[in-house]
């Protein structure tokens, strides 16, 4: 039975109770976010926080991240997750339980944070290189995704389609944009640039997509922040996802037409390796060794 954390306090799951009233279950009023742990140590902690705690303030709900470093840690620990190779957190705050308005509560209610540790698992090194295929689906999602709240229903609904196609994932698309996956970000490589689509309110602005574009430009890879049209798809060299239980994930296949020459591409390959050396140095770091 894997331990929780409800409203302060840490218990196992079953005696986690959180009211049929709370804003969260009748309402998607809130707010979510993901971060990965690898053994134990936390990877982007403190921008994951930033986002979440972003995101409560845009929803206006009055909860203070403080704190949750220490409960995102405990839950690892208390979960015997500190040497999993991949682990995560997850936290979800909702507005509350309150008798159901379509407005605020009149009268103030406690914010509900609850949150939970796990082990997932990577794709192993053959299957990653195999590549993964694509199906596109409509973006029916509402005008701020870039808010990381939690109604996913278009996202639910976009990749059961795209596993009914056959595909391994969806591709979100919006007026002839590739906008991004269910739940990760999308990439190109087009003429040896890197292309992804630049944070507006269109898209997630994913914690993996600011650290390979910072991996990217280190590396001295060429990269523009632009939509890339549907139609450019059938041209791109290399297209990928990035996302925080997808870190880097080539995508060889859009609606059965394979990209480039099929295979997973040189430039995936190498942000791969450099998210993983980063991955790697953020361990190092944390067991206070020196980092090479
Ligand atoms: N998904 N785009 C969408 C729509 C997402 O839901 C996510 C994250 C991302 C990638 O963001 P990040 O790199 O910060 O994980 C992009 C999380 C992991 C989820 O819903 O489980």
């Amino acid at each position: 039975m894997s331990i929780v954390y409800l409203n302060g306090q840490f218990l196992p799951k079953d005696e986690a109770k959180i009211s049929p009233d709370d804003r969260g279950f009748l309402l998607a009023d809130g707010v979510y976010e993901v971060t990965p742990f690898y053994e134990g140590a936390p990877f982007c902690l403190d921008r994951h926080l930033t986002r979440l705690e972003q995101g409560l303030s845009w929803m206006r709900i009055q909860q203070p991240v403080d704190g949750l470093e220490d409960v995102q840690r405990r839950l690892i620990l208390e979960n015997g997750l500190e040497s999993a190779a991949t682990s995560l957190t997850y936290i979800q705050i909702t507005r509350g339980a309150a008798p159901r308005t379509h407005y605020f509560p009149v009268d103030p209610v406690e914010a509900t944070v609850y949150a939970y540790a796990k082990a997932w698992d990577r794709p192993s090194p053959e299957r990653w290189s195999k590549g993964f295929t694509v199906a596109t689906v409509p973006d029916q999602r509402w005008s701020r995704v870039d808010v990381k709240t939690i109604c996913l229903l278009p996202n639910v609904l976009a990749f059961q389609d795209a596993i009914e196609a056959g595909a391994d994932d969806a591709l979100l698309v919006r007026d002839g944009v590739a906008i991004e996956g269910a739940h990760m970000n999308f990439w190109g490589v087009f003429d040896g640039v890197l292309v992804t689509h630049p944070t507006t309110n269109q898209i997630l602005p994913g914690i993996t997509r600011g650290v390979v574009l910072d991996l990217a430009a280190a590396d001295g890879i060429p990269v523009e922040q632009r939509p890339i049209q549907v139609e450019e798809l059938g041209a791109a060299e290399e297209l990928f996802f990035t996302g925080t239980t997808g870190e880097v994930r080539p995508c060889v296949g859009v609606d059965g037409t394979p990209v480039g020459d099929g295979r997973v591409g040189t430039i995936t390959k190498r942000l791969s390796q450099l998210f993983r050396a980063e991955v790697e140095a953020a361990k190092e770091a944390a067991a206070g060794t020196p980092v090479a």
